[in-house]
């Protein structure tokens, strides 16, 4: 299986975000992740379409935009006009899932779903034939710094096998409190798109850091390319 590493900005210096991205791009970090926050549908407020148009230009990386908004479907075309390749949309977040996702595939990016730490897998099982990508929130959504809740391995791993079992193509995204000591136990679980964000720009090297990981990941025998 391929491991890929998407560094969280969230935890960025956002004075010099441009810096920090280039750091962890450089390192060999394969996606870059955005949250989107709306002060509604979780307890904080980040960026939006603006701020996210400005990073398109100053990296190459693939851009995974994580809406923790309400009502996405209102600003799902904003965000892929300022550049998103993709977007994850929370099931709790909209009432029509199903509409939600094709809406965000006909604007021809790469859509998401994801889940919050208490919702159960089955909940989003029925769509995994319709996303890129199923994230599983090892957090409550809102801030960077927060512990990795075990019990999210459970449902990597339930995930998991409904993607062996149904043969989907999606990949398995885990977000929330991945640093080197949870890492494995992720990738064990069947995770294979990492979002990492304190454990990378908490650290006063985050190219160092970014190496680390992709060490830690050959150590446990899987590659990490771009895909
Ligand atoms: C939390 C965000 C995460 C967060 C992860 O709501 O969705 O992407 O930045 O950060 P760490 O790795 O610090 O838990
Ligand atoms: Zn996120």
């Amino acid at each position: 299986m391929n491991i890929r590493i998407a560094p969280s900005i969230l935890s960025a210096n956002f004075a010099s975000l441009g810096d920090d991205i280039r750091k962890v791009e450089d390192a060999g970090a394969q996606l870059l992740h955005i949250d989107v926050m709306d002060g509604h549908f979780v307890p904080n407020i980040t960026i939006g379409p603006v701020v996210l148009r400005s990073i398109r230009k100053v990296t190459g990386l693939p851009l995974d935009v994580h809406l923790m908004i309400s009502d996405p479907d209102k600003y799902i075309p904003a965000f892929v006009d300022a550049g998103a390749d993709m977007i994850t949309v929370h099931a709790e977040a909209t009432l029509h899932l199903d509409r939600t996702l094709n809406f965000i595939r006909s604007h021809k990016v790469r859509a998401g779903v994801s889940i919050n730490p208490a919702t159960p897998v089955s909940n989003i099982q029925h769509v995994f034939g319709l996303v890129d990508m199923v994230l599983i929130m090892s957090v409550n959504p809102g801030f960077g710094g927060q512990a990795f809740i075990p019990y999210s391995l459970d449902k990597i791993r339930q995930a998991r096998k409904i993607i062996v079992e149904h043969k989907h193509a999606c990949a398995i995204e885990v977000d929330g409190g991945i640093d080197l000591v949870t890492l494995p136990g992720a990738v064990k679980a069947g995770a294979n798109v990492l979002v990492i964000g304190n454990a990378i720009f908490g650290h006063p090297d985050p190219g160092a850091r970014v190496k680390e990981m992709l060490e830690s990941i050959a150590t446990l025998g899987y590659h990490s390319n771009y895909v």
